[in-house]
C-alpha cells in the first residue's frame, strides 16, 4: 500500500532502538525523511546506518535528551518543521510507590508526559497551517491496565494521554491527527530488562520468567518491533486522517476487555 507520505519529515524520538527505531525503520521505507534522536551516539550511528542500508532514505540523527530543553531544541533545529513527530523515551522503573520521591515523580513525567507534550506544542502549529500533521505518542498498555509496580509509568502516561484526547478534537479539522498506540510486550532492550528485574524479584531464570509472560499473551509470543512500526506507519499515512484521539493497544489480545 502507497501510504501517501513519501518526501514528508518525521521525528522519532527514541529512534536509536526498540520500537523507535522500527517506527523508522518504517517510515524511511515509505519515503519518510526521518530525524532520529536518542542519547548514545554510538547507536544512533548505528541505526541510522541499519535504515540507510535497508532502506536507501534520508536519515539524520541528534543526539539528545529529549526530556531535557536543550535536547527537544536540537532535535527541532535539525527538523523545524516536521510533517510527523513521534514521541518516545526510555519508561520508568519499576518499583513500590512509597520509595518514589519527587524527583522521581518528576523524572517520570519530564519522559513520559511533558517531552511529548512540549514537542506537540513546537510543531503542531506548523502542522495546522501546512495541513497535513500526524503525531504518534508511543505509551504502554499499562494506560489501560495498570500494575502497582509500575506506577510511575501509569501516572506519566494517563496524564498524556488526557491532554492529547482533549487537544487532538481541538485540531482534526486541520487535517491534523494525534494518536497514542500502546504496546503490549515488544522484543527488545527494554523488555528483557523489566523481565530481568521481575525475574530477580521473583527468584527465577530470565527464560522461565519469559516463558511465563509468553503463557500470558493469547497470540503466544512477544511482539515484534517491525509489526509495532508499521502500525505507527499507517497511522501517520495519508489515509490515516480519520482516526484521531485513539489509543491504539497491540499487544497479542492481552487486553481482556472489548474497549
Ligand atoms: N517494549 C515493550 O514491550 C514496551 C511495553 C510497554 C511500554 N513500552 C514503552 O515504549 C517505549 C519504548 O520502549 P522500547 O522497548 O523501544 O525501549 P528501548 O528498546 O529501551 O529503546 C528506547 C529508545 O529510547 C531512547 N531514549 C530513552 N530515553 C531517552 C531520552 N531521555 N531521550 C532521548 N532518547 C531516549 C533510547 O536510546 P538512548 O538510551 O541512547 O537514549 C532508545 O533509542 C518506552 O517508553 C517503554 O517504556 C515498551
Amino acid at each position: 500500500m502507497d501510504l501517501g507520505i513519501a518526501g514528508r519529515s518525521a521525528i522519532v524520538c527514541g529512534g536509536s532502538a526498540g520500537l523507535g527505531r522500527a517506527t523508522a525503520m518504517a517510515l524511511a521505507a515509505d519515503g519518510v525523511k526521518v530525524v532520529i534522536a536518542a542519547r548514545s551516539e554510538k547507536r544512533l550511528v548505528e541505526a541510522a546506518n541499519d535504515i540507510v542500508a535497508e532502506t536507501g532514505g534520508d536519515v539524520r540523527w541528534v543526539v539528545a535528551d529529549v526530556t531535557t530543553d536543550e535536547g527537544r531544541d536540537a532535535v527541532l533545529a535539525a527538523c523545524p518543521a516536521p510533517d510527523i513527530l513521534i514521541n518516545n523515551a526510555g519508561g520508568p522503573p519499576p518499583g513500590d510507590f512509597r520509595s518514589w520521591s519527587r524527583e522521581d515523580w518528576i523524572k517520570a513525567l519530564d519522559a513520559n508526559m511533558l517531552s511529548a507534550i512540549f514537542f506537540i506544542k513546537a510543531t503542531l502549529d506548523g502542522m495546522i497551517e501546512r495541513k497535513f500533521g500526524r503525531v504518534v505518542n508511543i505509551t504502554s498498555h499499562m494506560v489501560k491496565q495498570p500494575v502497582a509496580i509500575l506506577g510511575l509509568s501509569n501516572g506519566a502516561r494517563a496524564g498524556l494521554t488526557g491532554f492529547v484526547g482533549g487537544l487532538s478534537r481541538d485540531v482534526a479539522r486541520h487535517n491534523v491527527t494525534i494518536n497514542c498506540v500502546l504496546p503490549g510486550q515488544f522484543d527488545t532492550d527494554r523488555l528483557k530488562s523489566n523481565h530481568l528485574r521481575f525475574a530477580a524479584a521473583n527468584k527465577v531464570d530470565l527464560e522461565t520468567m519469559q516463558a511465563n509472560a509468553r503463557r500470558g499473551i493469547p497470540a503466544g509470543r512477544f511482539g515484534q518491533p517491525d509489526e509495532f512500526g508499521a502500525m505507527c506507519a499507517f497511522l501517520c499515512s495519508a489515509k490515516a486522517g480519520y482516526i484521531t484521539g485513539q489509543n491504539i493497544i497491540l499487544d497479542g489480545g492481552q487486553f481482556p476487555g472489548l474497549l
